[in-house]
Order: structure tokens, then C-alpha cells, then sequence
């Protein structure tokens, strides 16, 4: 995703598919050019702490450990994967914006902005893509401000509470998503 270049710039937790295209050709050649399709994997505020952050709700895996996850499950299930993660509003908007015309679907774990942000949940409509929300703790059994989700509305599929593997059980949905609307 050329557009998600920028990313490198915000986020340590930028995987090689947000690097520029060329580059990207050089040092990955084959999955450049044999990816069944390619899927943004978006995280917001505070999943950069995922390790350290409240270990006992999110488990003792780092958001490396994660992207790590994504990449095997991309690399199993024939997909390209971004997979980037900001702590502000306006940039994931902006790399939901620059999705649009790059990627296939997306998988998103909005963390906190998940119960605030319409205008999140407006981005992920306009751009037209199957979504995934996901959220590796079971929100549903937490604090009742937890239980409202404004991207749920626009999601094609929820997974909550099965911990990190929830984001490689979402590439898995996608594939068949992707699959079905391309039979028809
Ligand atoms: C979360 C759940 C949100 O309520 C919370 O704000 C997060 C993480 C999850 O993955 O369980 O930051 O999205």
C-alpha cells in the first residue's frame, strides 16, 4: 500500500505491505505478485501497549507478537497483509481513506475509539470493503460502556473475546467473504 507509507512514519507497527510498492517488489517478489487478496489490519489507541497493558484482560502477547500472527495467517492463506496501528483518531481515518482503492478488506480492532468514534464507523462505510471488527477481550463481559459498538453497525462479521488468535480466525473469515462475493 503505497498510501500507508506514511505509516512507517507513526507507527513501529507497520509491516513490510505498508512499505512503498518498488521496495516492496524488490524484497518480496513472489507474495507481491501471488496474494489471493490484501487485507489492512488496523489497530487503535493503546494496542501498541498490548504485553504490558492489563496482562490479566489482554494476555502477556506484544502487538509484534500479533502482526507476527497476521503475517503467518497471510502467508497460510495466500493474503497481503498491512498491518499498522495508531493511537490517533485522524490517522486511522486517514489509512482507512487510503484503503480504499488498495486493499480488499479490513480487519479492524478500533480498541477504544470502538464505543466513541462515528466518524470511524462513517470511514469504514464509505469505503465500501468487507469489515471485521475484532476485540481480544470479551467486551460483553466488561464495563457497560464497553457493550456499544459503533463499528459493529457497519461490521460484516464481530469476533470478541478469543484473545489474539480472534484477528487470525478474522483473515480466516475474510477468505471466505472474499471467496463468495467474487463466485457471484
Ligand atoms: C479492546 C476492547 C476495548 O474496549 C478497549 O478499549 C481496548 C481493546 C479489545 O481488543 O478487547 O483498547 O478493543
Amino acid at each position: 500500500m503505497t498510501d500507508t507509507a506514511e505509516c512507517a512514519h507513526t507507527s513501529p507497527y507497520v509491516e513490510k505491505r505498508c512499505e512503498p510498492a518498488a521496495l516492496r517488489f524488490l524484497f518480496y517478489p513472489l507474495e507481491t505478485t501471488m496474494s489471493f487478496a490484501s487485507v489492512l489490519v488496523l489497530n487503535g489507541p493503546n494496542l501498541n501497549l498490548l504485553g504490558t497493558r492489563e496482562p490479566a484482560i489482554y494476555g502477556s502477547e506484544t502487538l509484534d507478537d500479533v502482526a507476527r500472527l497476521c503475517r503467518d495467517a497471510g502467508e497460510r492463506l495466500d493474503l497481503s497483509i498491512d498491518f499498522c496501528q495508531s493511537n490517533a483518531e485522524h490517522q486511522l481515518i486517514d489509512w482507512l481513506h487510503a484503503a480504499r482503492t488498495k486493499v480488499d478488506g479490513i480487519v479492524i480492532n478500533p480498541a477504544a475509539y470502538t464505543h466513541t468514534s462515528v466518524a470511524i464507523a462513517d470511514a469504514l462505510t464509505a469505503i465500501e470493503k468487507p469489515v471485521i471488527e475484532v476485540h481480544i477481550s470479551n467486551v460483553h463481559r466488561r464495563e457497560a460502556f464497553r457493550h456499544h459498538s459503533y463499528v459493529s453497525a457497519v461490521a460484516d462479521a464481530i469476533i470478541v473475546g478469543c484473545g489474539t488468535q480472534g484477528y487470525v480466525l478474522a483473515l480466516e473469515r475474510m477468505v471466505t467473504i472474499l471467496k463468495n462475493r467474487a463466485a457471484k
